[in-house]
């Protein structure tokens, strides 16, 4: 009989569903009309979870799965993951990692491009035929260069740095903050959040969010001030987002790129209904080269968990 595993998140690429099916009985959650009944059935089981990053799994349904030898996370976040408990219970939890970093990156500059340029903005004022209601160049309101601006990044990883190289190609000069300086990156570090950002036009956040919360909040904002912008590739609850939207309503900062929210999929309606404010689906890793990599990541960890071994993308034990 095949092994009985849990989907909680929807994996996009074909081939690896085909993969998954056939090796294993795949429960994909959130198809499962009546869960309670399910889990009093299957609970027992179950011996793989698959997740996403975001969505991770709930300390209270890993206690109700006693046969699970992995959760195999399909992002890079840990952050929804009870890793301690995972670690006592000697439970695998794997990543994604290193999958995602070049697309992530790309998503955190284009955003801060079409941020400062405006760029969703002047696509609505063409489509919706303002154009030819308004053809005087002033009807749109100069914009801000991306090239040469002063960028700030928060948490110097694997994204971080991508970010720090794209960046640096548009001649950007480049600051960061992390838990410590790190020797092999070129830039310059700075300790404080607040002081990195009264020193950038741009912040990117690019940092974990297993400790930090609410990091982004009103004097961050304020220090960063009204030519800046922010920009959160990570996790929506590094900013306060009551915060970010008084700053951007008041004007106190000059715009925001966001592709992750504190509640998603719940947005602010200040956010959603703000020209200054350029948004994503948490989409950063959603291309098919990446997808299609973190999903064959994913699929071995589950094999290799399964056969016995150590999952080589395992993030504890
Ligand atoms: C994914 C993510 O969107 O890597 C992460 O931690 O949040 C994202 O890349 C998500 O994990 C896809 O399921």
């Amino acid at each position: 009989m095949k092994p009985h595993i849990l989907q909680l998140n929807p994996i996009l690429i074909p081939q690896v569903n085909d993969q998954l099916a056939t090796r294993y009985n795949v429960h994909r959650w959130f198809e499962i009309a009546d869960q309670a009944a399910w889990m009093r059935e299957y609970a027992g089981a179950i011996v793989a979870v698959i997740t996403g990053g975001h969505t991770g799994i709930s300390r209270d349904m890993l206690a109700q799965l006693p046969q699970l030898k992995v959760v195999a996370v399909n992002g890079v976040g840990t952050d929804a993951v009870d890793l301690a408990y995972c670690r006592e219970r000697g439970l695998p939890v794997t990543a994604t990692l290193g999958a995602l970093t070049e697309d992530v990156a790309d998503l955190a500059i284009g955003l801060l491009i079409a941020a400062c340029r405006n760029l969703c903005a002047g696509d609505r004022f063409v489509r919706e035929g303002q154009w030819e209601l308004h053809p005087q160049p002033s009807a749109i309101p100069l914009a801000r260069r991306f090239s040469g601006m002063r960028v700030g990044i928060v948490g110097m990883g694997r994204v971080g740095r991508a970010v720090a190289t794209r960046a640096a190609a548009f001649g950007c000069p480049i600051s960061y903050t992390d838990l410590r300086p790190m020797d092999d990156v070129p830039h310059r570090f700075v300790p404080g959040l607040i002081d990195l950002a009264r020193d950038a036009d741009a912040l990117v956040l690019c940092a974990a969010a297993d400790q930090a919360e609410g990091i982004v909040d009103a004097a961050v904002l304020d220090a960063l001030g009204p030519r800046g912008f922010l920009v959160n590739v990570a996790r929506g609850r590094l900013v306060n987002e009551a915060d970010l939207t008084a700053a951007l309503t008041a004007g106190r900062i000059a715009g925001c790129g966001l592709d992750v929210f504190v509640d998603e999929p719940r947005v602010p309606a200040a956010l959603r209904q703000s020209d200054m404010a350029t948004l994503q689906a948490h989409r950063a890793s959603a291309t098919w080269e990446t997808r299609t990599a973190m999903a064959e990541m994913v699929l071995t960890s589950v094999m290799q968990a399964l056969d016995g071994e150590r999952p080589t993308m395992s993030l504890t034990n």
